[in-house]
């Protein structure tokens, strides 16, 4: 194994994990630090809307969003367990050790959003990616105009960041609001797909000088675009993550190229009027 610093763009860095928290079934968060700080300074400049390539050794990897900001202390992933790889990292506690490979990708340009309204639109896991650039505008607050974020799930039980998104409804100069598809006894909000919040009495959504990020299942992001789309957004005006099978995360191998575009590298972040160009039917 190289020392910790050489540059095999393959080699994962080691890894440990300080805490687990169980978020909803079958989706854990991992909080970790690399065990060489040299490779946790340079990894903490990565950007919201970046991802990195996680290895279980003997295992596998995969890719996984980058949910923190960079404004924040504590770097983790948010996963849900589908497969093999996914499965191993569920396994981990405590002080067990992991690789990561990145940042990579290239992130959502948060620069070029200021003094523009932004709009987060997320369902399901969805919120995993656009909680990074949340929190970054949060705290860079005066540099944005309105700051809306509409969060949607399928039950309150499968409902992300709990604490991060309760926090959000009661932040000022923030307008947050949730919905479920189907309530429970508990649940006192809204109830109906996460687009049906437009349309709530006292939601009005700016269209001018507004980006739209929308990130979520496709059946989802078909149906918000088509509702942006009515409203009035423009294509290059709405924001989202493509996923693909990757191998490599670095512009070699091939497997996540959809046309002529790299998802690990030209992506994971595209306007709708690239993915349109790209074909990608979504
Ligand atoms: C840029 C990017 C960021 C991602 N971020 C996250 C994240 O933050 N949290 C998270 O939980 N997941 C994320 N994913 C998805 C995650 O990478 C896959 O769930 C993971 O690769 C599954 O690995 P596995 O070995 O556990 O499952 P496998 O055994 O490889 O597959 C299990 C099942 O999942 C399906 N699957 C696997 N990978 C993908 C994929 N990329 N797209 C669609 N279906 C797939 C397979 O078809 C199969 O049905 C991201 C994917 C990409 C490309
Ligand atoms: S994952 Fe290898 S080129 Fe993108």
């Amino acid at each position: 194994m190289n020392p910790p610093g050489t540059d095999n763009i393959f080699q994962p860095k080691i890894a440990v994990i300080d805490r687990v928290e169980e978020e909803i079934t079958e989706v854990k968060t991992f909080f970790w630090h690399f065990q060489d700080p040299r490779d946790q300074e340079a990894f903490r400049r990565f950007r919201p809307g970046q991802f990195a390539q996680v290895s279980l050794f003997g295992t596998g990897e995969f890719p996984a969003s980058l949910p923190p900001s960079p404004t924040e202390s504590e770097t983790f992933f948010t996963v849900r367990q589908v497969g093999s790889a996914t499965a191993a990292l569920h396994r981990l506690k405590p002080g067990d050790l992991f690789g990561v490979r990145g940042p990579y990708g290239n992130g959502f340009p948060m620069e070029d959003y200021a003094g523009q309204n932004l709009v987060f639109i997320a369902g399901g896991i969805g919120l995993i990616p656009l909680r990074s650039c949340i929190i970054y505008a949060l705290h860079h607050r005066k540099k944005f105009g309105r700051i809306q974020i509409f969060c949607g799930a399928k039950t309150p039980q499968e409902l992300i960041y709990r604490r991060n998104v309760e926090a959000w409804t009661r932040t000022a100069n923030v307008e947050c609001h949730l919905t479920v598809d189907r309530a429970d006894p508990g649940w006192q909000g809204h109830v109906g797909v996460v687009g049906s919040l437009f349309k709530k009495p006292g939601v009005d959504v700016p269209v001018q000088n507004t980006t739209a990020f929308v990130c979520g299942p496709p059946i989802m992001f078909r149906f918000v675009i088509k509702d942006l789309s009515a409203m009035g957004f423009q294509a290059n005006r709405i924001v989202s993550t493509l996923e693909r099978y990757m191998k490599c995360g670095v512009g070699k191998c091939g497997h996540c190229c959809i046309g002529v575009a790299y998802v690990c590298t030209d992506g994971p972040v595209f306007t709708f009027d690239q993915i349109q160009k790209l074909g990608e039917d979504i």
